[in-house]
């Protein structure tokens, strides 16, 4: 490592800053001084996100009094949730998730538009291989649930049907579990890849699927039962649309009545992506729509409204500056 060759410890280089500080020897004067230090970041944007950051921060710790003992229990926590993470386990992503984090910050960035379909967490079971399948195919295996078939049109906010637009779909099998949760895997299940049509049409058979844990064996399922809340997701069907010239994607459906849609322990669900399913029961249809038994299964059936990009763009960019004229600290 740098430094350690010939014995010492090598400074980064940037000279001590070209104003007086007064010594950090009292609360108040720490926080000005960290505040003062700001002006040092050259990026406009960075600086505006690190004097929020230190505002919101160091106002946290003066008025909980924060106790050494709970900062250290801190630091121990947040050190386990990054010795928990490896290439397929995210337990920072998780943390996140279960304090609502993820779900703001998808929130803002992707705002309800013109009656768009609005967006939804992405959550840590997408994969790069699901299989390319035609519309009115499967994207389960027989067996893996009872059978929903999913239909609807991809649409642009004025209505106008979008063709060939990528959607991709996943979602767990009955026991509540994703293909990649099991060691067995030796290829995708219950996820698919598809394009809708020249009308933007689309199509295809799937299971329903089943409210299910979120990891509840490392620190952040810890710190749920400490703080007593439960690790569950009510049942959800995720997709992914993109077409070229719209914003993506990433969205789930939540079939009505679970037990869990109000308390989602990772914040997902939304009202407008609250969907019903229907049940039907005719022989003649369930084989219509290639179902290989019995004569029941669950209809989905949704338009997935998609934004121009220009629009969103400029949407976003409209509310960003209307919450930075809100922000606790200006630049
Ligand atoms: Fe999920």
């Amino acid at each position: 490592m740098a430094g350690h060759d010939d014995g010492k410890a090598v400074a980064n280089g940037i000279p001590p800053p070209p104003f007086q500080l007064p010594t950090p020897d009292s609360p108040d004067v720490i926080t000005a001084n960290m505040f003062k230090l700001t002006e040092l970041t050259p990026d406009d944007r960075k600086r505006f996100l690190l004097r929020n950051l230190v505002a919101h921060l160091h106002s946290f710790v003066r008025e909980t009094s924060l106790t050494t003992a709970e900062w250290d229990q801190t630091i121990k926590f947040l050190t386990r949730v990054g010795q928990t993470c490896t290439p397929i386990r995210q337990e920072f992503i998780l943390l996140s998730d279960v304090l609502g984090v993820s779900a703001l910050v998808d929130a803002i960035n992707n705002p309800p538009e013109n009656g768009a379909t609005e967006s939804s967490v992405l959550g840590p079971f997408f994969t790069e291989d699901a299989p390319d399948v035609a519309n009115g195919d499967s994207i389960a295996s027989e067996g893996k649930g009872e059978y929903m078939y999913v239909e609807g049109r991809v649409l642009s906010v004025d209505g106008t049907p979008i063709p060939n637009a990528t959607v991709e779909t996943w979602e767990t099998d009955a026991n509540g579990f994703y293909d990649t949760q099991y060691t067995t895997r030796d290829r995708p299940d219950c996820r698919g890849r598809l394009h809708s049509d020249q009308d933007g049409h689309f199509g295809y058979r799937a299971v329903v699927p089943v409210a299910y844990p979120i990891p509840g064996d490392g620190p952040v399922g810890d710190l749920l039962l400490g703080i007593g809340r439960h690790n569950m997701r009510p049942n959800h069907l995720h997709l992914m649309i993109e077409a070229p010239g719209y914003r993506k994607l990433t969205t789930a459906f939540y079939p009505e009545g679970d037990l869990y849609l109000e308390s989602d322990a990772v914040f997902g669900v939304k009202k407008s992506l609250v969907v019903k399913l229907q049940t039907i029961k005719d022989e003649a249809e369930a084989r219509k729509r290639g179902f290989p038994k019995g004569d029941t299964f669950k209809l989905l059936q949704r338009d997935i409204i998609l934004v121009p990009e220009d629009l969103a763009a400029k949407a976003f960019k409209e509310k960003a500056e209307a919450a930075a004229k809100n922000a606790a600290v200006s630049l």
